[in-house]
């Protein structure tokens, strides 16, 4: 397994390109299944998920092409050949039960594998299936599979009201509503960036949407989808990572393709903290004003709220400022393992049940620390970009499904980092 040693060397000054969103992209892709005819993706992000999710189109028949050097994807389901979703694609990335709903929706049937804990809490699917459940679905979980059938293959439009937000829940919801009959509403529903980018694409294929980010969605079902062509839109995590780098740092960052509605609550705790963001014709630039930031509290929040996927990146700045943070967890219940290796790295942080108390230090010391999951993986890399002497994070795998080419970006900017290549 590859690691990445990162030596602190001072403020960082340059331009760091944004890449498309990867948590839009792992939707899209999957919206492919609703329509005979061919899908192409454009501005998507080189990244091992989204090499997963091919290889779980693939394996149920459809075409997918990576062009551009993996920008675009060009994909196609002229029919499906399989309707299975296999626990070896699934069990590596949860992403995967978003085919569940398109194939259900296009055929009236498809079995697709649980998809089991991960390190972030038990996140369970209950949602997604009590939405086809509503739609008319019949289902049967077997060994470890979800099997699912709609009565005369075709699911029947729906009230589907979520008691809580879920975005990968409103996701699959929103693509089996477009084939099925009548009207669906969908109460509760997420209002993520990424739902808007879903919608607008379904759109493009004909599928008639209204609501999309807001918190309900009314989809008219239509006989048919077509094909079409779509941007991915901008990756607001990997913005909000990288504009954590002139804030941890100290110098002048700008991020092109970014945009402050995308990062609305996080660009203000950045202000509260003393970090200037403006924004330009390409993008935003941001940068730390005088002195060290100062300490913020922060509590995670479905969208328009401060995103889960910034914690741990918000985190590693807040080990850093001036005073004591409190950061509140509220999506998921086990999102603190960072703390123990930025504890390792000298931050002061007591963490009790989904709340962090940081007193921060006025340095950080490198050290050897572990990736847990792919955001705290990229916290301790800017933990170390700050830190005095050499940090090696382990176990950068998770960092690569999220991340494209982190150390020609950071390098770019100043960084001294690099690549251990691992057996
Ligand atoms: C998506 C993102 C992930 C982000 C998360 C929250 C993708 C591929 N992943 O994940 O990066 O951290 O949104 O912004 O887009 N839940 C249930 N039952 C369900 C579904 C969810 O109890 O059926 C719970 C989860 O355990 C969690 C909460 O609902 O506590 C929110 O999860 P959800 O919004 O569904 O996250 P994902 O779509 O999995």
């Amino acid at each position: 397994m590859d690691s990445i040693l990162v030596k602190g060397n001072g403020a960082l000054n340059g331009v760091i390109p944004i890449a498309g969103a990867k948590n839009a992209c792992l939707t899209l892709m999957p919206a492919t299944l609703l329509s005979e005819e061919p899908l192409t993706l454009t501005n998507a992000p080189r990244l091992s998920d989204i090499r997963t999710m091919t290889q779980l189109l693939q394996s149920l028949g459809a075409e997918v092409a990576s062009l551009q050097d993996g920008l675009v994807l060009a994909m196609s389901s002229h029919t499906i050949s399989n309707h299975t979703a296999d626990y070896d694609i699934v069990r590596k990335m949860r992403a995967s039960i978003l085919v569940l709903g398109p194939m259900l929706a296009r055929d009236g049937h498809a079995v697709v594998s649980l998809p089991g804990g991960c390190a972030i809490g038990a996140r369970p699917v209950d949602l997604h299936l009590k939405a086809f459940e509503a739609m008319g679905a019949e289902l049967d979980l077997r060994d470890g599979y979800v099997h699912a059938k709609a009565p005369g293959g075709r699911l029947k439009g729906a009230v589907v009201e979520f008691p809580f937000v879920s975005v990968g829940a409103t996701e699959n919801a929103l693509m089996a509503a477009t084939l099925a009959k009548g009207t669906t509403v969908i109460k509760n529903a997420a209002r993520e960036p990424e739902i808007v980018d879903l919608a607008r694409c379904l759109q493009k294929m004909g599928a008639q949407i209204e609501g999309e980010g807001t918190s309900t969605i009314t989809i008219q079902g239509v006989d048919r989808l077509h094909g079409a062509t779509h941007p991915v839109v901008t990756d607001r995590i990997e913005l909000g990572t990288y504009m954590l780098v002139p804030a941890i740092c100290g110098g002048e960052v700008e991020l092109l393709g970014g945009r402050i509605d995308l990062v609305g609550a996080f660009a203000e705790k950045l202000d509260e903290s003393g970090i200037s963001v403006t924004e330009t014709a390409r993008g935003l630039k941001v940068s730390r004003r005088n002195g060290r930031v100062k300490a913020v509290n922060v509590t995670t929040e479905p969208f328009p709220g401060f995103p889960t996927d910034l914690q741990a990146q918000m985190m590693a700045l807040l080990c850093t400022a001036d005073g004591v943070s409190v950061l509140e967890e509220k999506i998921f219940e086990n999102r603190f393992m960072h703390a123990p290796e930025l504890i390792r790295m000298g931050a002061k942080i007591d963490v009790h049940g989904g709340t962090a108390k940081v007193t921060g230090v006025s340095k950080l010391k490198g050290a050897p620390v572990m990736a847990t999951d792919l955001r705290a993986s990229v916290s301790l890399i800017l933990a170390g970009l700050a830190a005095e002497g050499e940090t090696l994070v382990n176990r950068v795998y998770h960092l690569d499904r999220g991340y494209e080419r982190v150390e020609e970006k950071l390098s770019a900017c100043g960084a001294k980092i690099e690549r251990i290549k691992g057996n």
